[in-house]
């Protein structure tokens, strides 16, 4: 047993409209409202983020961002701050996603300001990373891990990396329904993990929350979570549908 927080996040993407939006969180809340063992953390498109957190006030479900931008305000035309974000009520941000790094040319150096400006804001950073397939095809992965940890982490507290929440995805396993092996996943955790404690220390390493996500569904999940070094995961094209509610559900 560890003393790391085990979450199920569903990241949206950009789906669902407001009303099919406030639906789904209707019945996800009525099944699963004040689950304790784990937190569920959704994260819907920016224009339903406030009525996703109406919805959830009273229960443990947490509200995440797809995306922030790391200026506090101005001639940014298009993008978000984490004061907005805060204003709303909204307490996790997911940063670094592929989709972010590989369609938008998010580079390491932005999400290492987005990330620092996040725990400058007390929001949590849900601080994605992956390698692609030729990546791991040419036996990099660990090398692009690397990178990514060590430069989206530059510059920050030991105190402050305690608070973050890493995904590791795989890209090539990203809504391609090639979910990676309990023990491919396993492998780039405990590295992830023996990276963090040479970087800071061990208490840092045993503390960061690091999930899963690819492929992600109520019939792989089991496998995947119940290894010693993965907290949850990160949902996509499942957790548009019931099966999230189903997977929060027996994950009970
Ligand atoms: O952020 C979650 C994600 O990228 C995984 O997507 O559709 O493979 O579960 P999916």
């Amino acid at each position: 047993i560890n003393k790391r927080k085990y979450i199920l996040a569903g990241n949206w993407k950009m789906n669902k409209t407001n009303l099919e939006a406030a639906e789904f969180i209707s019945k996800l809340t009525a099944k699963i409202g004040k689950e304790k063992k784990f937190e569920v953390v959704i994260a819907p498109t920016f224009l339903a983020l406030e009525k996703a957190v109406d919805l959830t006030a009273s229960t443990n479900i947490n509200v995440a961002a797809q995306n922030m931008h790391f200026e506090d305000k101005g001639a940014f035309t298009g993008e978000v701050s984490a004061d907005m974000l805060k204003s709303l009520g909204v307490n996790y941000v997911i940063l670094g996603h592929s989709e972010r790094r590989n369609i938008f040319g998010e580079t390491d150096e932005i999400i290492n300001k987005k990330i620092k400006k996040a725990l400058e804001k007390d929001l949590t950073p849900i601080f994605c990373i992956g390698e692609k397939l030729e990546e791991r095809e040419k036996d990099l992965t660990f090398n692009v891990i690397e990178k990514q940890v060590k430069e989206g982490l530059y510059g920050i507290e030991k105190e402050d990396v305690k608070k973050i929440v890493i995904a590791y995805e795989p890209v090539w396993a990203i809504g391609t329904g090639k979910v990676a092996t309990p023990e491919q996943a396993e492998e780039v955790h405990a590295y992830i993990r023996k990276l963090l404690s040479e970087m800071f220390d061990e208490d840092v390493a045993e503390s960061v929350t690091i999930l899963y996500g690819g492929s992600v569904k109520p019939e792989n999940y089991f496998g995947l979570f119940t290894k010693p070094n993965i907290d949850g995961g990160l949902v996509g094209g499942a957790s548009l549908k019931e099966s999230f509610i189903d997977l929060a559900d027996i994950m009970r």
